[in-house]
């Protein structure tokens, strides 16, 4: 089933076979996880695809390459006004400063946002305030979108906060066992992708090309959101892969006495029983090629009886399950459609 792209319409769009779709906006669709909304959504089954626009800096006429005989719709200058007109929902793939300001005004005006930036993933206004300062506006109808575990609340939002790619993985492989876990350490690293299309010195190729670094030490926004959801303090020290896309996340805790092996097992298969896109391995460790280019998350452990020392391993593609995959996700949640519509 293709979407058919109807640019400039304000009508619901329809389907080849003719079955109702939702008119989708995308702001910020010549980045990196705005490329993979583009490449997701237009195949999305219930989707029309109304605008894909740019920060209008760079040339209307963009090229995108690797979209080419996937979607073939124009890169626009961004515009609030067209996008109040032409979308009911718009995926917000910006700088958080961006979608601080533009995300209010859709809300708004009626329109609902799925909004992968961290502007309004922070619940503390003191929190939000000192790591997104450019937040001032936070609408009442607002739901932190980790889909497995956030369902009823993104279907009725208006907004929805995007996790960020680093505690997408944490928070999948941790929040199930939390209250049985003490002297958390998140040991993470991502592809360089995770630092969007603008090369800086650090991510430059020939910084990172055949090198492994640390970053963030006690001072990465991440943590204090992985924090948030978990409601345990956790040491997180995130490292810059060289690769395009990925990330693995390798953690260690401490598990409270009596807690088995088994135990760890019950608990993943308990919260993860209706989730498509959690994929739990066990004691076979996952690897990023395992996940890369989908929107799923891959979990591994091993307990060390002896020491109640436990190892996670977690992987997902910080462009899907991180970003753009779950942004779908969330979206097929909130209008009542099938979760993998799409991510097939
Ligand atoms: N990369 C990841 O793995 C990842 C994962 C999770 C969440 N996120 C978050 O998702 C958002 C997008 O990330 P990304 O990696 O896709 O970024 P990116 O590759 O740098 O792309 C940014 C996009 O925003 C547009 N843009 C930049 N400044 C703008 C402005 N002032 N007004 C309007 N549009 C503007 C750019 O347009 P031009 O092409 O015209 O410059 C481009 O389309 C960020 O908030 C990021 O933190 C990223």
């Amino acid at each position: 089933m293709h979407t058919v792209f109807q640019p400039g319409t304000a009508d619901h769009g329809t389907t080849r076979e003719g079955a109702a779709t939702t008119r989708v906006a995308v702001a910020g669709a010549t980045g990196y996880t705005g490329q993979e909304l583009l490449r997701l959504l237009s195949r999305h089954p219930a989707v029309t695809l109304t605008a894909a626009m740019s920060s209008g800096t760079t040339a209307s006429a963009r090229r995108l390459p690797a979209l080419a005989r996937v979607w073939n719709g124009a890169i626009t200058p961004l515009s609030a006004e067209t996008l109040e007109r032409e979308a009911d929902v718009v995926f917000l793939a910006l700088p958080d400063s961006a979608a601080a300001e533009l995300a209010p005004k859709l809300v708004a005006a009626g329109v609902r946002v799925v909004d992968l930036s961290g502007a309004f993933r922070l619940r503390d206004g003191a929190e939000r305030g000192r790591w997104y300062p450019e937040t001032h506006d936070v609408p009442a109808s607002l739901a932190y979108g980790l889909t497995e575990r956030e369902r009823d609340a993104v279907r009725g939002a208006a907004l929805v906060a995007n996790p960020g790619c680093y505690p997408t993985a944490a928070i999948l492989a941790l929040w199930p066992l939390a209250p049985h876990l003490a002297d958390v350490v998140i040991d993470a690293k991502s592809g360089v992708s995770g630092a969007g299309k603008t090369p800086s010195e650090r991510t430059h190729f020939s910084e990172c090309h055949g090198s492994l670094s640390a970053y963030g030490v006690f001072s990465h926004r991440h943590a204090v959101e992985i924090e948030q959801e978990l409601g345990v303090e956790v040491t997180f020290v995130p490292h810059l892969l060289p690769i395009d896309r990925g990330i693995l996340e390798t953690i260690y805790a401490t598990v409270r006495a009596g807690v088995t092996e088994a135990d760890v097992t019950a608990a993943y298969h308990g919260a993860y029983a209706s989730s498509r896109f959690v994929r739990l391995t066990g004691r076979d460790l996952p690897e990023i090629k395992h996940v890369a280019h989908t929107n799923f998350c891959d979990i591994g452990w091993r307990l060390q009886d002896r020491r109640r020392q436990l190892v996670i391993v977690a992987c997902i593609d910080n462009l899907v399950k991180g970003a753009a995959g779950q942004a779908v996700q969330n979206f097929n949640v909130a209008f009542g459609l099938d979760e993998d519509a799409g991510l097939n």
